[in-house]
C-alpha cells in the first residue's frame, strides 16, 4: 500500500471524508460502550511540537494508548527541526522506527519536506496554513448536534487563519458553505481561497460580521493572534474589535445555531463568556472529538478502511 499523509484536506476525497467520519463514530459508540480496539498493538506515534497544545497533544496520546500502542512526544526544545538537524534526517530517521508522525510546526513547507523524506505517515497536528484533525473533529461534531453536513452555513468570525483555511478546504469537499468575516489586511490566504473556488468550494470572505452571521447554522471562531503571533496580540486586539461572537452575533443566526471555538479560547475577545458557556455551544465536544477523529485518522493512516 503507498504510503499517505493527511497535510491538509486536499489529501481526502469526499469518499475518505465520509469513510474516517462513519469510522471516528464507530469508534466512539464502542470505547462508550467498553469496548475496546488493539488494532494498533506494537505500533508507535511519534509526536513532533513545534509549539504548544493541549488538544492534539492529549488526544493523539490517548487515542494511540486506547488502539493498543505507544507515543513519544518530541518538544521544540528536543528535535530542534532544521536547528540540530535537518527536517530531511528527522524525517528518515524517525521513519525507522515509528510508524506514524504527527507534527505541529509553523511553515507548511517544513511539513511537506518532512513528508516527503519519511517513509511513515504524516498528520498534520497544526501549522500556519491548516489544521486539518480539528476540522475532521468539528464535522463530526456538526453531525452528532445537526444531523447532516450538507446544506451548512458556517460563518467564520476573526482571522483568516489556518482554522478558516481548513474550513474553507472543507467547503471545496463538502456541500456547505463558508462565509468568513474578517478586518481588512487579516482575510484567509487569497492562494487558498482561490483554489479553492475554482474548484467548486462554496466561500465568501466579508468584513461584515452581520453577513456572516445573518441565517448561519454555525458561529465558529479562533483566536484573533495564533501561536507565533504573540508579539502582534496587542495591535490584533484594536483591529479585531467587533470581530467577536456574543449575544448580538447569535441574535442574526439560525435559531438553533451551534456556537464552536477550536480552543483555547480568550473570553472577552473573539468571544464572550456567556457565549462560550451559553446553551448553543458545544466547544466542549468539539475537543471531546479529536479523539474519536483522530483514532479513526491513524488506523486509516496505518491499516486503511478494511484493516
Ligand atoms: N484546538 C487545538 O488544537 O488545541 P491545542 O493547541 O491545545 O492542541
Ligand atoms: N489559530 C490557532 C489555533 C489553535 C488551535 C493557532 O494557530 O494558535
Amino acid at each position: 500500500m503507498k504510503k499517505r499523509d493527511l497535510l491538509s484536506w486536499k489529501e481526502l476525497s469526499r469518499k475518505d471524508i465520509e469513510g474516517l467520519l462513519s469510522l471516528a463514530r464507530k469508534l466512539k459508540r464502542e470505547l462508550k460502550r467498553g469496548v475496546s480496539h488493539r488494532r494498533l498493538a506494537g505500533k508507535t506515534l511519534a509526536l513532533v511540537f513545534e509549539k504548544p497544545s493541549l488538544r492534539t497533544r492529549v488526544s493523539f496520546e490517548t487515542g494511540m494508548m486506547q488502539l493498543g500502542g505507544h507515543t513519544v512526544f518530541l518538544g521544540p526544545d528536543e528535535i530542534r527541526l532544521g536547528v540540530r538537524e535537518s527536517v530531511a534526517d528527522c524525517a528518515r530517521v524517525l521513519s525507522r522506527w515509528v510508524d506514524l508522525i504527527v507534527v505541529r510546526t509553523f511553515s507548511q513547507a517544513t511539513l511537506e519536506e518532512m513528508a516527503s523524506h519519511a517513509t511513515a505517515p504524516i498528520i498534520n497536528g497544526l501549522t500556519d496554513l491548516y489544521h486539518p484533525c480539528q476540522v475532521l473533529a468539528d464535522c463530526l461534531t456538526l453531525l452528532e448536534h445537526k444531523g447532516k453536513l450538507d446544506g451548512l452555513k458556517i460563518a467564520f468570525i476573526g482571522d483568516g487563519n489556518n482554522m478558516a483555511h481548513s474550513w474553507m478546504e472543507a467547503a471545496e469537499k463538502l456541500p456547505l458553505t463558508v462565509v468568513a468575516a474578517c478586518p481588512k489586511g487579516y482575510e484567509p490566504n487569497a492562494d487558498v481561497v482561490r483554489a479553492v473556488k475554482a474548484n467548486g468550494g462554496r466561500v465568501v470572505v466579508t468584513r461584515d460580521v452581520a453577513e456572516a452571521a445573518r441565517g448561519a447554522d454555525v458561529l465558529y471562531t479562533d483566536v484573533w493572534a495564533s501561536m507565533g503571533q504573540e508579539s502582534e496580540a496587542e495591535s490584533r486586539r484594536r483591529v479585531f474589535q467587533g470581530y467577536q461572537i456574543n449575544r448580538d452575533v447569535l441574535a442574526l443566526a439560525k435559531k438553533d445555531a451551534v456556537v464552536m471555538h477550536c480552543l483555547p479560547a480568550h473570553r472577552g475577545e473573539e468571544i464572550t463568556d456567556e457565549a462560550l458557556e451559553g446553551p448553543q455551544s458545544v466547544v466542549f465536544d468539539q475537543a471531546e472529538n479529536r479523539l474519536h477523529a483522530q483514532k479513526a485518522i491513524m488506523l486509516w493512516l496505518v491499516k486503511g478502511f478494511k484493516g
